[in-house]
């Protein structure tokens, strides 16, 4: 059977083929496929013993080169770009400079799989960096796709001009076997436009939105071709640099998914409640505000028909929750296909600052059977925010007339 995510990997593996050895802007690092393959020499079987047996590579700690198809412990290793990939054992990680401008943000993109039982994360980092960053620690231990590889995001703001190293380090210890971790492919970097303001609104009208990104326009990079597969985007911290511009993932340890919708870019919400999108603005307390969003499907056919309703009563089709102030409104969509619902949240802003939040409301799976999570998708986000009084300095300025 052929399914979505099967689907997904061939078309990574047709799009490699043709990718480019991409140097400067955006694409995969320089073999960033880990295609070009480590000198045998500094190789004792799968094992990469010389630091910088792997071409544009450096490694440390317990780092093998996976060819696809290998068995391993009584798994068959397949590999979502090329034939070959790595796996990062316990404290082992891959490292590569770049060459960044100062203040510029970045964006990475890279695929990842699991092949050990326990939660395993993936600390991200660039050095040197800004003084007050940590490495991002990056969940890895849902699956979100049938193949078990599943494209993942992080981004950052380069601290100086000239050459930085990326760095890629599996941390868990307490784990018995050395070599278990995960196998990391397809890295690419793409830099990233931070909207600036007024924030026009991507498509449908309106000139005034408050919301930076609302379209979700610009985002993380994904190979070309393989934009249905989309890349998630996992939870942040709040002053961590998102992959998303203008939104944070709030989440404990779940993503959501930057997905092509037919041409444009959109984000699908495949973690239920446990996931939400979310933007801070500035408003007045006390305005009146007005937030609109559509609400469709990635075609990916995630079973939520609004018709056939089950005994679990799951036959409402897909729903997303927004809430601002303390307003909140949800939106059905039945996935039929191509049609897109808009939502509207009309709301009075509390406080100087408003957080609108969108998630969805229940937890979908493909009709293919596959367990593959998927969830509605929403686009084109717009607030407006109208102000009944005039903020104070206007105030003063008409009395004085
Ligand atoms: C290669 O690894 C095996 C198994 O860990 C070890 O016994 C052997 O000594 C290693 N060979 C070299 C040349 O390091
Ligand atoms: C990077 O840019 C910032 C802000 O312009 C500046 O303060 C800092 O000194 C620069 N860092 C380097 C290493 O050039």
């Amino acid at each position: 059977m052929v399914t979505n995510g099967a689907r997904c990997v061939a078309l990574l593996l047709l799009v490699c083929a043709a990718a480019r050895p991409a140097s400067a802007g955006d694409g995969p690092l320089l073999n960033g496929n880990f295609e070009y393959a480590p000198d045998g020499s500094q190789m004792n079987g799968t094992r990469v013993t010389g630091p910088h047996a792997i071409p544009n590579w450096e490694s440390t700690g317990f780092v093998e080169y996976i060819d696809s198809g290998t068995t391993q412990g009584g798994m068959v290793l397949s590999v979502p770009e090329g034939a070959h990939a790595v796996r990062l054992g316990v404290d082992s990680s891959v490292r590569q400079h770049l060459s960044v401008t100062n203040g510029s943000y970045y964006s990475v993109t890279f695929s990842a799989a699991r092949t050990c039982a326990q939660s395993e994360k993936l600390r991200l980092s660039v050095i040197p960096g800004h003084d007050d960053d940590a490495p991002s620690e990056l969940p890895i231990q849902t699956v979100y796709s049938t193949s078990g590889w599943d494209s993942y995001s992080w981004a950052f703001i380069a601290a100086q001009d000239g050459a930085v190293t990326l760095v890629i380090h599996h941390a868990d210890d307490g784990v018995d076997d050395p070599a278990c971790g995960p196998i990391i492919d397809a890295v690419a970097i793409k830099t990233l436009t931070i909207p600036n303001p007024p924030y026009s609104q991507d498509r449908s009208g309106g000139s005034n939105n408050l919301l930076r990104n609302g379209g979700f326009e610009e985002g993380p990079y994904m190979i070309p071709g393989s934009a249905a597969c989309g890349v998630l985007v996992p939870p942040m911290d709040e002053d961590a640099v998102s992959p998303l511009p203008g939104w944070m993932v709030m989440s404990y340890s779940k993503a959501v998914k930057y997905v092509d919708v037919s041409g444009t870019r959109a984000v699908e919400l495949v973690a239920g409640v446990e996931a939400a999108l979310v933007q801070e603005v500035e408003t007045v307390p006390g305005a009146d505000c007005r937030m609109e969003f559509s609400v469709g499907d990635a075609g990916d056919g995630c079973a939520a028909a609004c018709d056939d309703d089950d005994a679990n009563g799951n036959g409402n089709g897909m729903r997303v929750t927004a809430a601002a102030g303390e307003a909140s409104t949800s939106v059905a969509h039945c996935s039929k296909g191509g049609r897109w619902e808009r939502g509207v949240l009309e709301f009075k802003a509390v406080e100087s600052r408003t957080r609108v939040v969108l998630f969805s409301a229940g937890y979908h799976t493909r009709s293919d059977g596959s367990g593959t999570l998927c969830g509605p998708v929403v686009d084109d986000v717009s607030l407006g925010c109208a102000s009944s009084t005039p903020p104070p300095a206007r105030r003063r300025l008409l009395r004085r007339r």
